[in-house]
């Protein structure tokens, strides 16, 4: 099976404001013109890149959201639908992050009805899984990981599970500078893939699978050359567009 198209997702997490973002963007844009065998997503908090989508059209950079809700309108304060994202011209969406998991307790039930609310408005979400430090020390990474694939992509007909991109992101390794090496961030992503044939068979083997964790453009080519990698989301590295580009190039 050749590689999956590659993806590079920056997460922006609740950075930039509108005018930053926007200039960010265009910095981008005028960094990347000749990459083309990539898709790249900017995660930017709400809209702040919806005011350039007709100049990102034409590109390879893709508006992403870094979360919504599973209801399409309603009494929800503050929250945000995929309907809406989608209005907003945003085609991918983070879903499940550790740090949502973690602080804002997102349960791995919030996040699968999350999921199946992005696929219905047309939208591609990223899934997070990945294990903390202490569960990784005590030999259980595999265990949790597969586990949050099996729930939160639970019951998802084929043709739908194949639309998802999956981003491992070992949680002792975001932040941190700690990345995780190549060869296992390689056996992680490859028992995800496992985990998804068990579940849908071959169409595993059409799923994207990204690495989150610490990716800087100095290791994310040893990252993306490993057979079950297809990708990366990037966190403070995707910060700066002249960083981001070369990380992008590096890839
Ligand atoms: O979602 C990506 C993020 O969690 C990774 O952050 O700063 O370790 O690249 P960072």
């Amino acid at each position: 099976m050749s590689k999956r198209h590659p993806i590079i997702a920056g997460n922006w997490k609740m950075n930039k404001i509108v005018r930053e973002a926007q200039d960010y963007a265009i910095k981008l844009l005028g960094r990347i013109g000749n990459v083309t065998d990539v898709d790249v997503v900017v995660c930017a908090p709400f809209t702040a890149l919806s005011t350039l989508k007709d100049e990102l059209e034409e590109s390879i950079i893709h508006i992403g959201a870094q979360d919504l809700f599973w209801v399409a309108s309603g009494a929800f304060t503050g929250e945000i639908s995929a309907e809406m994202l989608v209005d907003i011209a945003c085609t991918y969406v983070i879903i499940g992050h550790s740090e949502r998991r973690e602080i804002l307790k997102e349960t791995d039930e919030d996040i699968a009805k999350k999921i199946k609310a992005a696929l219905k408005a047309g939208l591609t979400p990223i899934l997070c899984v990945g294990e903390n430090l202490a569960q990784r020390e005590e030999g259980r990474a595999l265990a949790i990981v597969r586990g949050q694939v099996q729930k939160d992509l639970a019951d998802l007909p084929s043709e739908d599970l194949k639309r998802v991109v999956i981003a491992y992101e070992p949680l002792w390794a975001i932040g941190t500078g700690k990345t995780s090496s190549s060869q296992d961030a390689q056996d992680m992503c490859e028992a995800i893939r496992t985990t998804l044939a068990g579940i849908a068979g071959t169409v595993a083997d059409e799923v994207n699978i990204l690495y989150g964790g610490s990716v800087k453009a100095d290791n994310i080519a040893e990252l993306m050359v490993q057979p079950d990698i297809d990708g990366a989301l990037v966190g403070g590295a995707s910060l700066d567009a002249d960083g981001f580009a070369q990380l992008i190039e590096n890839a």
